[in-house]
């Protein structure tokens, strides 16, 4: 039975890919701030062993390690999707330095250190392959409007980090794929958003089935088009 491996599992994206893959039969190791908590997680077990609920967080070192302790055999999709948005104020001129390192630990560094420790068993699956939650307001090309510090700096060092990894992980026969679900309607997204939660998913569900050498380290809207870095 194919194994994702997914990070904030407990709302928004995260959620709904974890309630499309275990309705498709699917194991999912669910990863997340706080098991206890995880009240929406929890009421998709389907109490037959598929849905491990695991203890998670993006912003501490030694995190990727001790999840990888829990999660064992092979996983056909790594999806790093845990994310921040970053502090409220990110204009120029009001710059806090922690805010922004903690914005840079949680949605770059956080999953370069998931890739490290989960490269093996992500090699030793059928499917192969890595996914990396990044946004659209990380491609430095598309940026005209400015501010979004934390949030453009994080994410355009995810993409960084994603493309490196499609080199080194190449060799192991991993796809990395750098995702922008598109302006999709959770917490961070808001009610504006012009997807919905399962819209979004399904299309990027979509492109990991048809995942190919071809498609290692670009940047997709989930439309499937290609974005400019
Ligand atoms: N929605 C959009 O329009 C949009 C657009 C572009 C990119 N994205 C990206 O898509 C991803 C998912 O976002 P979303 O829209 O689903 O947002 P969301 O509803 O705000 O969910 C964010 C998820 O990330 C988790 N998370 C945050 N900090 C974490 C940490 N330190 N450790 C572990 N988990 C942590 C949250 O867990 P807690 O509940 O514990 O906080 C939550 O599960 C993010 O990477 C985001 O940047 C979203």
């Amino acid at each position: 039975m194919p194994h994702m491996l997914i990070t904030g599992a407990n709302r928004g994206i995260g959620l709904e890919h974890t309630r499309v893959l275990l309705s498709r039969g699917w194991h999912v190791s669910a990863a997340c701030r706080n098991p206890d908590k995880a009240s929406d997680l929890k009421a998709l077990d389907p109490g037959d062993g598929r849905l491990k609920i695991l203890a998670y967080d993006a912003g501490k070192a030694g995190a990727a390690d001790a999840l990888k302790a829990e999660v064992s055999g092979p996983i056909d999709i790594l999806f790093a999707n845990a994310g921040v948005f970053g502090p409220n104020d990110q204009s120029f001129g009001n710059s806090d330095f922690d805010a922004i390192t903690r914005t840079l630990q949680v949605n770059a560094i956080a999953p370069l250190k998931l890739a490290e420790a989960f490269a093996d068993q992500v090699a030793k699956s059928q499917l192969k392959v890595m996914a990396l939650q990044s946004s659209r307001m990380g491609s430095i090309a598309d940026n005209t409007s400015g501010g979004y510090y934390a949030y453009r700096a994080s994410k355009a060092a995810l993409n960084a980090i994603g493309r490196s990894l499609s080199v080194d992980l190449k060799p192991k026969g991993i796809i990395t794929l750098i995702f922008h679900p598109g302006w999709v309607k959770t917490d961070m997204g808001g009610a504006g958003g012009t997807l919905t939660v399962n819209e979004c998913v399904e299309g990027q569900l979509d492109l990991i089935a048809r995942a190919n050498p071809a498609m290692n380290g670009r940047f997709f809207h989930v439309s499937g088009e290609d974005l400019d870095w």
